[in-house]
């Protein structure tokens, strides 16, 4: 089986090593900078995506295989492509899923995602969403803060999204404020934008405090950001 571990040059130190702790003959092989495959046994992959190593991506997968998408002409920003890849790589099923909840919208990439797949979604930034999602009937914009919009809010929605660009235990602690308002059932999605410095440490008390009230299913960094962890809870 190969693995490849394709990230900043420091995380794919990391996250050999923690493979190694699981497969100590594991070895990397360094194909360019912060890029390594390493060659495991069917055991020690099963082991590794139980123990939800958080600096592996693609695991499995060859690098060619790593799912490129294309703009079309409705494309609002390239954090679409996140979403898309989180819904491929942790295999995201919103059956039955009416209502979402975007806290961090602007410009709306990802809440043109979920409008696409039929669901009425709540934008919330202080910042101004794009044109192209002017008029939608399915969209409630709310022009304010993620925080400000708490406040108020008490209705559950079917899934909760995060993307704001925001110290990452804020904006985790702002997924725990936020739990009372995931349906049961639910799921919420988020990144998490890893810190310069001591971000490892920092990603693990992140996580640690999500699961105060969520199950994480998945955290994971993606090929279309690696400078983030993308996280898929659900609850408890
Ligand atoms: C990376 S962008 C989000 C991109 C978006 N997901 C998309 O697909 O287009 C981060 C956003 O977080 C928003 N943001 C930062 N702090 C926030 C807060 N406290 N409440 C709501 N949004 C916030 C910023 O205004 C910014 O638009």
């Amino acid at each position: 089986m190969e693995v490849i571990i394709s990230s900043q040059p420091e995380a794919a130190v990391i996250a050999l090593n923690e493979i190694q702790k699981i497969d100590p003959k594991a070895r990397g092989k360094r194909l360019r900078p912060g890029v390594q495959l390493v060659e495991l046994s069917e055991e020690a992959f099963e082991a590794i995506k139980k123990s939800r190593p958080i600096f592996i991506q693609h695991m499995g997968l060859k690098e060619d295989s790593i799912p490129k998408f294309k703009k079309d002409e409705m494309h609002i920003s390239r954090a679409e492509f996140k979403l898309q890849e989180a819904f491929l790589t942790f295999a995201i099923d919103l059956t039955g899923f009416k209502t979402a909840l975007d806290l961090g919208a602007a410009p709306g990439g990802w809440t043109k995602v979920m409008l696409e797949k039929g669901l009425q979604v709540t934008a919330v930034d202080p910042a101004v969403l794009s044109d192209k999602l002017n008029g939608h009937p399915n969209l409630i914009q709310a022009k304010e803060t993620a925080q400000e919009f708490l406040r108020k809010q008490k209705d559950p929605y079917d899934i909760l999204l995060n993307d704001m660009r925001m110290d990452i235990m804020e904006s985790s602690k702002i997924m725990l404020d936020m739990a009372s308002l995931l349906k049961p059932g639910g799921l919420a999605l988020m990144t998490l934008k890893l810190p310069h410095s001591h971000w490892y440490k920092n990603t693990k008390r992140a996580l640690a405090l999500l699961e105060r009230a969520y199950t994480i299913k998945e955290a994971r960094q993606l090929f279309h950001n690696r400078s983030e962890v993308t996280v898929l809870l659900g609850t408890p």
